[in-house]
């Protein structure tokens, strides 16, 4: 079909996801047609394709990958994505990579207010503003950290981060992701991961948007073990969704935009590069609502370590040491007796980057805010604040829901180096360090 109109079975899935189609379980070999009998039956590349389509696998991982970690597509399309013209080099405005060039990495603790929106009308990919980051792109080991603040929706263009799988997260206004393999609706609280490479737009329902981005160059987010606390438990399975095929039958002309390497480069295409009809694999976009994550936490005394809210882990070639952590802060009863009840303070080789979604964290009674962030990178002394510490150790103990709020944690082996723009920023809080002023000496 080659007209400029979208194709009603387009408009006919679009509404279907909206009405919560999905496909459920984390890492399943998922099959979807948006046209009934377009995925071939018993082969990946028939001769001809039903319709006519042209077959193409998309390879997640090396196709030699261990089976429990392989990750392919196949799909199914009215034109190979290989049907491009060259993509020209165009200015990246504030999305770095990793390494992040600095002389003198900050040590210090540091703490931004809410990063503000643009004046003018900024899409998703060009309100990229990356915060900090560590590893190195182009060994594929790392993080960047960005922040998003879109003003307007993505039309006619397009992106694809060839350098890691994006991990999104929605502090304000809802995103509506148009992907190569289908529609992710997010509303507040729900997460999104869009593999390396997978073509998409980001559409604002609400006409504005503020998130947090993790961007992971390392192996693939997979679940966490769960030892001996079994089977179920934290985020499972069944409650991640993928989309159902949708695609755009559109013959105009577009913008695709892809970041290689750190730098943004863009090309000219005369159709909608959403143009996948039917697909069945494991390498594909995913949602998961932070409020169905089951938390769990001591019953006795003490409270576990925070790895205890591991949603989803990069693992790294270091056993049990992660390349990236994305943690979560949900509400919870605490109950421990005899326990200082909120995060203790510590030092930690590992870096956490943490944002708040809403309401207030429980280590901090104020100064971290929805939209803001914090960053406590490899063994900086942290913890609750003098206020904080104050009541909790003193408060009688009786169970107590924490209530109304979701914090997060973005956490990594590697010491987070953070950006010189993001050192430069208004919104940078220059007395962060006081909130632990005034903390007494003890020895009685
Ligand atoms: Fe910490």
């Amino acid at each position: 079909m080659s007209s400029t109109e979208v194709n009603p079975a387009v408009s006919t899935e679009r509404q279907a996801v909206e009405e919560g189609a999905y496909l459920s379980g984390f890492g399943n070999q998922h099959a979807t047609e948006a046209l009934p009998g377009v995925l071939p039956v018993g082969r990946n590349s028939p001769q001809r394709a039903p319709l006519g389509l042209y077959s193409e696998q998309i390879s997640g991982t090396a196709f030699t990958a261990p089976r429990d970690s392989n990750r392919r597509t196949w799909t199914y399309r009215i034109r190979p994505s290989a049907r491009h013209p060259r993509f020209q080099r165009v200015d990246s405005g504030n999305v770095l990579a990793s390494p992040i060039q600095s002389e003198y990495p900050e040590p210090n603790r540091l703490r931004w207010d809410a990063f503000p929106f643009p004046a003018d009308a900024q899409s998703f990919v060009e309100s990229l503003f990356t915060i900090g980051g560590t590893g190195d792109v182009r060994t594929q080991d790392g993080v960047a950290i960005h922040m998003y603040c879109a003003t307007r929706s993505m039309e006619r263009e397009y992106f694809a981060n060839n350098d890691g799988e994006l991990l999104i997260v929605p502090e304000s206004g809802r995103l509506r992701i148009a992907t190569e393999l289908g529609i992710l609706g997010l509303a507040q609280g729900e997460v999104a991961v869009i593999p390396r490479g997978i073509r998409f737009k980001v559409e604002l329902p609400d006409g504005r948007a503020r998130g947090y981005i993790l961007e992971n160059y390392g192996s693939m987010f997979t679940l966490p073990e769960l030892g001996p606390i079994g089977a179920n438990g934290l985020a499972n399975h069944r409650d991640f969704l993928y989309p159902v095929a949708a695609f755009e039958d559109l013959d105009q002309p577009v913008q695709v935009l892809q970041k290689y390497l750190g730098s943004l480069w863009v090309a000219d295409y005369d159709h909608s590069p959403l143009d996948v009809v039917g697909w069945h694999g494991n390498y594909a976009p995913y949602k998961y609502d932070l409020n169905k994550f089951m938390v769990i936490g001591s019953i006795s005394f003490d409270h576990p370590d925070p790895s205890i809210y591991t949603v989803l882990t990069s693992p790294s070639e270091r056993p049990g040491t992660a390349n990236a952590d994305f943690v979560v802060f949900a509400p919870r009863w605490l109950v421990g007796e005899d326990t200082f009840r909120p995060p203790w303070f510590h030092r930690n080789i590992m870096s956490e980057f943490m944002g708040l979604l809403w309401g207030v964290y429980d280590a901090k009674a104020e100064g971290f805010l929805p939209g803001g962030a914090s960053l406590h990178t490899s063994f900086t002394s942290h913890g609750p604040d003098r206020e904080t510490y104050e009541t909790a150790s003193t408060v009688e103990l009786k169970p107590q829901k924490v209530t109304d709020t979701m914090a997060f944690m973005f956490e990594t082996r590697l010491p987070i180096v953070p950006s010189a723009q993001a050192m430069a920023a208004a919104n940078l809080q220059s007395g962060y360090d006081d909130v632990w002023n005034g903390i007494e000496r003890q020895l009685s």
